[in-house]
């Protein structure tokens, strides 16, 4: 594989430290570039940058050139939240709620999570994995370089293997980087309806047992909600978990604040997702914790929750980070160009801030940021190469638009 040289950066943005892990506080509104920049790419890393006056002469004889004038050069976005491995579409459901039904009566009527959980049980691995792939390349295009992949759809011994086998299977289709999360616990399917802990069960000694054994998961995961699972049975859950190594990221306060932020914070949850809802000692049980609060705004304004308190969450010292939560019910898009849109105009964060939170925040949410999330030497080249476009800004401004051009993951350009 040939070196890589790109000359003529408009702006190099998103340069840090490689000691820096995670941005908190004011650090959050803060970012280092260059104007007038290059970059190398040595293999799968960055190897050094800087101005144009100061290019070594050699590199430009010995490397492949990528003149980026007029683009903006950044690293890839983390995506730290999705369910992008599932089976078919829900937009029936999308329509039921147009007409006035809220995601609960959908759910209450056997539509959401269930509904999707019968689709996967009616789809091959294989075409499981054709559907996925195609998800997947689809948000390589608009920027994402890392990726956190959910089981939580299976809701069965078989299914949920299904869903991580797949999840698996993706990492050698592809250049992105994925985590992948056990859901354990995201429904209680209709058989259990009366013996919840009976599924709980079912979810720890048979399952969890079986995902350690094969290696298929990182993180381990619950939905913490009024009508899917209650603090205690998620606290069974992640001490279970913790015996095989794996560590909580855990969906909390989407529609209720019933305490799930404390009992993740005291299982040393990597990150606690949504936060929609919050209640006072929510915030202060992440005060100065090192449990990141993972933002998703494309599923309150998908399905018409509030967002959450991103500037009270920075006011307590909350470390952020956004995500998609990419899913077919909630939140049915992996654009992370489109999550910083919304994190600006709905939620008051600084393009910068919301800059940031989509990259090394997003890398920390996932325990990457020694790897990605930022210009770094030594880092994964995982770059994105922007249009010509007039500033950072300019991405989260012009809405709805995807400003990437070229894509670098693993120091090889995409879609070549
Ligand atoms: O993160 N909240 C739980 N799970 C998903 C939605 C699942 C679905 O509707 O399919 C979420 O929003
Ligand atoms: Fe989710």
């Amino acid at each position: 594989m040939d070196d890589i040289l790109i000359i003529n950066i408009k702006e190099l943005i998103g340069i840090l430290p490689p000691e820096i892990k995670v941005l908190t506080g004011a650090e959050l509104s803060k970012v280092k570039s260059l104007t007038k920049a290059w970059l190398h790419i040595s293999g799968q890393r960055i190897t050094d940058f800087g101005e144009m006056a100061s290019l070594p002469k050699n590199l430009v004889e010995s490397c492949k050139i990528i003149d980026a004038t007029g683009k903006l050069v950044l690293p890839s976005y983390v995506d730290s939240h999705t369910h992008l491995v599932y089976a078919g579409t829900r937009e029936d459901e999308f329509e039921m709620r147009l007409n006035g039904l809220s995601y609960a009566d959908i759910a209450k009527r056997g539509g959401g999570i269930l509904n999707s959980a019968k689709k996967l049980a009616d789809t091959s691995e294989a075409a499981l994995l054709t559907q996925s792939l195609a998800r997947l390349n689809d948000v390589i295009n608009m920027g994402t370089g890392a990726i956190e992949i959910k089981s939580g759809y299976g809701l069965s011994v078989a299914g949920e293997l299904k869903m991580l086998r797949t999840a698996k299977a993706l990492k050698n289709q592809t250049d992105a980087i994925i985590k992948t999360t056990f859901l354990a616990l995201h429904a209680v399917p209709q058989a259990y309806t009366l013996n919840a802990d009976a599924y709980v069960d079912l979810m720890i000694n048979e399952v969890l047992p079986q995902v350690a054994e094969e290696g298929l998961a990182d993180y381990v995961d619950a939905f913490c909600e009024e009508g899917y699972f209650s603090v205690a049975q998620t606290e069974q859950l992640l001490i279970a978990a913790a015996k095989y190594g794996l560590k909580p990221k855990v969906h909390v306060n989407q529609f209720n604040a019933i305490g799930g932020i404390a009992a993740c914070v005291k299982h040393k949850a990597i990150s606690v997702d949504h936060l929609e809802v919050m209640a006072a000692e929510d915030f202060n049980s992440l005060a100065n914790s090192a449990t990141i609060a993972t933002l998703l705004p494309i599923c309150s304004l998908f399905i018409k929750i509030p967002y959450a308190p991103a500037r009270t969450l920075l006011q307590h010292d909350a470390k952020i980070a956004l995500a998609t939560d990419f899913n077919p019910g909630s939140s049915p898009s992996g654009n992370m160009q489109l999550v910083q849109s919304l994190a600006c105009t709905q939620m008051n964060l600084t393009p910068i801030e919301a800059f940031n939170a989509a990259t090394i925040n997003g890398a920390a949410a996932l325990e990457l940021s020694d790897e990605l999330g930022s210009i770094t030497r030594g880092k994964r080249a995982n770059l994105i190469i922007t249009k010509e476009i007039p500033s950072l800004t300019y991405i989260p401004y012009n809405v709805g638009h995807n400003h990437v051009e070229m894509h670098i993951l693993n120091g090889r350009v995409q879609g070549l």
